[in-house]
């Protein structure tokens, strides 16, 4: 579902990173740390749908705020960062995403963070730290330099305030040391040793992860916590980048599904969808223009529910519990298997 809200305030962060605080509206709804907004953008004519992740935590009175950072030739963080101002109004969807946490007594909690992965994590720990008096939180945030690190003033603050309970780590790869000692502050890459370290020092509280960064850093995060010992079920991750959408099978029949979807601008839409390939794929194919965005079931900017047949979806990173027991189903990932296939939008 489609919103307008008005945007607040623009934050500077750093020189190519900013964020938008936005209206404290009813119809944005309740998010939970960790969760992200679709952003229906108008750029030269086209909707461009891109996702940003809440920095800001409900839990301690924030108003909802994303954080952007510009990507090198990147059309949408490109857009806006440099055409919107505080007054502007923006398209947002609803809150979604499974990458967030439910509150509990007490934990010791892991995050690692790379330049913009940092978003969710900033709105998680504030949460946590807010929430569970006697849970503590390490992040290791890795940077190129001092310059690049986003919410730096904030995460020194949350670092005195919760004196004890969060330690921040940076690592930054393109920086050389200066010459005052900084405590906090590792002028080299993050490897596997410094989880080593981690693990070593808190293994006895089965520790939980939370990852979101680069691909490369996500890949050494969780290989190196896996060959730790570290069970998958404790460590949880965020891509903001996709590894090439969904792979179609081959090993179906030929046979083909009469997909009906109500409530498509205003009415319904109708067409086959081949069983090989994602339903989403089948209606871009026959020149229907369902929403949708990162095709990788990311995002859930392709969200739909299902009312009868059936449809199996081959990853799901978007939908959480609640959704899926709704009956809603991702089509960028969702292959037909009956031969009809009823759905709604809404
Ligand atoms: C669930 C989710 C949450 C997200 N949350 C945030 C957030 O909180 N803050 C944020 O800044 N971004 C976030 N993103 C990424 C964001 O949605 C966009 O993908 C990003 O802003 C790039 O879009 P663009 O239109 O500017 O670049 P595009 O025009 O789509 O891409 C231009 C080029 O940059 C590369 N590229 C795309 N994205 C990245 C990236 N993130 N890092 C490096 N290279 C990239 C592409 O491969 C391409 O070559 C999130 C993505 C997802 C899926
Ligand atoms: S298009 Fe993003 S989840 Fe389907």
């Amino acid at each position: 579902m489609k919103t307008r809200v008005k945007i607040e305030k623009v934050i500077r962060e750093t020189s190519d990173a900013f964020t938008l605080v936005l209206e404290n509206a009813p119809s944005i709804g309740s998010y939970l740390p960790g969760q992200f907004l679709n952003f229906f953008l108008d750029i030269n004519g086209e909707e461009v749908v891109r996702q940003y992740s809440f920095s800001s935590s409900a839990l301690i009175g924030e108003p909802p705020a994303v954080t952007i950072k510009k990507v090198a030739g990147g059309l949408a963080s490109n857009f806006l960062g440099e055409h919107l101002r505080a007054g502007d109004e923006v398209s947002v969807s609803t809150p979604s995403g499974r990458f967030t946490t439910t509150y509990g007594e007490r934990r010791r909690v892991l995050m690692v963070a790379g330049g913009s992965g940092i978003t969710p994590l900033y709105s998680m720990m504030k949460s946590i730290l807010a929430r569970e008096p006697e849970s503590q939180v390490t992040l290791l945030y890795a940077n190129r330099s001092s310059e690049s690190i986003i919410f730096k003033a904030g995460l020194d603050y949350l670092e005195q305030k919760y004196h004890g309970r969060l330690e921040v780590k940076h690592f930054l790869s393109a920086e050389d040391a200066g010459p005052e000692k900084q405590e906090n502050t590792v002028f080299r890459k993050l490897n596997r040793f410094d989880f080593q370290k981690y693990v070593d020092a808190y293994w006895k509280e089965s520790p939980e992860v939370f990852i979101c960064g680069p691909d490369s850093l996500m890949d050494l995060s969780v290989v190196s916590l896996s060959d730790l010992g570290l069970s998958d079920d404790r460590i949880r991750v965020e891509a903001f980048t996709g590894t090439g959408g969904v792979e179609n099978t081959n090993d179906a029949s030929e046979a083909c599904t009469q997909v009906e979807i109500r409530d498509f601008n205003g009415g319904p839409v109708a067409f086959r969808a081949d069983r090989n390939q994602p339903v989403l794929k089948s209606a871009l194919d026959a020149g229907i223009r369902l929403p949708h965005s990162c095709k990788e079931s990311m995002c859930g900017a392709c969200k739909v529910k299902l009312i009868s047949g059936q449809l199996h979806m081959k990853t799901n990173y978007a939908l959480p519990d609640d959704e899926l027991e709704q009956g809603y189903v991702l089509l960028c990932s969702g292959f037909p298997q009956s031969e009809k296939l009823a759905l709604q939008y809404g």
